[in-house]
């Protein structure tokens, strides 16, 4: 059973084709971070317009490198929430137009659940319930997953999402837009002990994650080492060559993802520990960088549980899980008429 998957909720014209909710038989992604790199983040009216330009011919490279024609489609699923609203609708718009045209059934998925989906695509032995770690640019949350893809949401952060800071903290330090990629290379040259940033809320005893501060945080020691003239800005620096007053980027890249990862890594950990999880999965941008992968095996393994992440095509924003976790819905009955609409915001739980 053949479902193309469609999502818009960000800044990613994306589309695939996906057999059975798992065979993945084509996922066509195209990206628009160079639009959105001039303005050091994402602007939701550019990113609708891009994907206008874009939805068609991304939809038909999917089935054409699927090998398939609409023909040969059981259903068309598409992101109706969460996300950027002028976003979603280019999709959603899309998807109800082929689904009339084509006459096949309709389903409007939570892009959340696609994330969570994404491991079970690559990893059928998982147990329930597991924790699932959704870390992105916009969104940072803490599930316990139950068979029949039930959802129960323990913690989210109460203000920025976990790769937004990375974002941001990647602009103060000059190093361009999306962030997280940088900040991990250098971090892995840095020392992560150099600058205690804070661990918000780390022991505030529940599952919620708070980041606005660490980035605040960030951008003041950051200033004030731009004015004592104690930055040495290229990261490059030699340890030899500096004197012991001096911070590097690298530092601050290190010391910044220390305390992030540290935050997320133990409350993932207890999550899964109070519940009996012994499978812990990683999704979401964020869920490429190097240190949070490794902490993680290592806090895990302590309480004899493991981690899973999938491949970087299914991490970051993709069509191909929306089609896999419809597949799941379609099964269980889910199907939309053609007055879905799109919703910025969106609960995993009240679907
Ligand atoms: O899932 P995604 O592609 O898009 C959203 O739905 O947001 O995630 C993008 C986010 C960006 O904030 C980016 O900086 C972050 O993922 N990211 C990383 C890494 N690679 C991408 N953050 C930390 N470490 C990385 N290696
Ligand atoms: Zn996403």
């Amino acid at each position: 059973m053949k479902i193309l998957g469609i999502d818009t909720s960000c800044d990613e014209t994306a589309a695939a084709v996906v057999a059975n909710g798992r065979e993945v038989l084509s996922n066509v992604v195209a990206s628009q971070v160079e639009v959105h790199q001039e303005y050091g983040g994402i602007v939701p009216e550019l990113a609708s317009r891009k994907h206008i330009e874009a939805i068609n011919y991304i939809v038909s490279r999917a089935l054409a490198e699927a090998d398939v024609t609409f023909k040969d489609l059981e259903a068309i699923a598409v992101t109706n929430r969460p996300g950027l609203i002028g976003a979603l609708l280019v999709g959603v718009a899309a998807a109800k137009s082929l689904a009339y045209c084509h006459n096949l059934p309709l389903l409007g998925i939570n892009h959340i659940e696609g994330h969570i989906y994404a491991n079970f695509m690559v990893y059928d032995h998982l147990a329930f319930p597991h924790i699932c770690l959704t870390v992105s640019g916009g969104h940072t949350l803490l599930v316990e997953v139950h068979e029949g893809w039930q959802y129960k949401v323990l913690g989210s952060t109460q203000d920025d999402a976990a790769g937004e800071v990375y974002d941001k903290v990647a602009k103060y330090l000059g190093l361009g837009f999306p962030g997280g990629k940088v900040i991990d290379d250098l971090a892995q040259k840095g020392n992560p002990t150099a600058i205690k940033f804070p661990r918000p809320l780390r022991s505030s005893g529940d599952y919620q994650f708070s980041f606005s501060g660490i980035k605040t945080s960030v951008r003041y020691f950051v200033e004030k080492a731009r004015r004592a003239g104690v930055l040495v800005e290229d990261g490059q620096a030699d340890a030899m060559d500096m004197s012991p007053d001096k911070v590097t980027i690298k530092d601050i890249a290190a010391s910044f993802q220390a305390a992030v990862v540290d935050v997320l890594v133990y409350k993932s950990v207890r999550a899964a520990e109070s519940t009996g999880a012994n499978a812990i999965t990683l999704t979401g941008g964020v869920a490429a960088n190097s240190h949070l992968r490794a902490s993680l095996k290592i806090a895990a393994a302590e309480i004899g549980a493991e981690v899973y992440y999938p491949p970087m095509s299914l991490c970051t924003d993709n069509g191909a899980m929306i089609a896999g976790i419809a597949y799941q819905k379609y099964q269980q009955g889910l199907r939309d008429g053609l007055s879905l609409n799109a919703a910025a915001n969106g609960s995993i739980v009240d679907v």
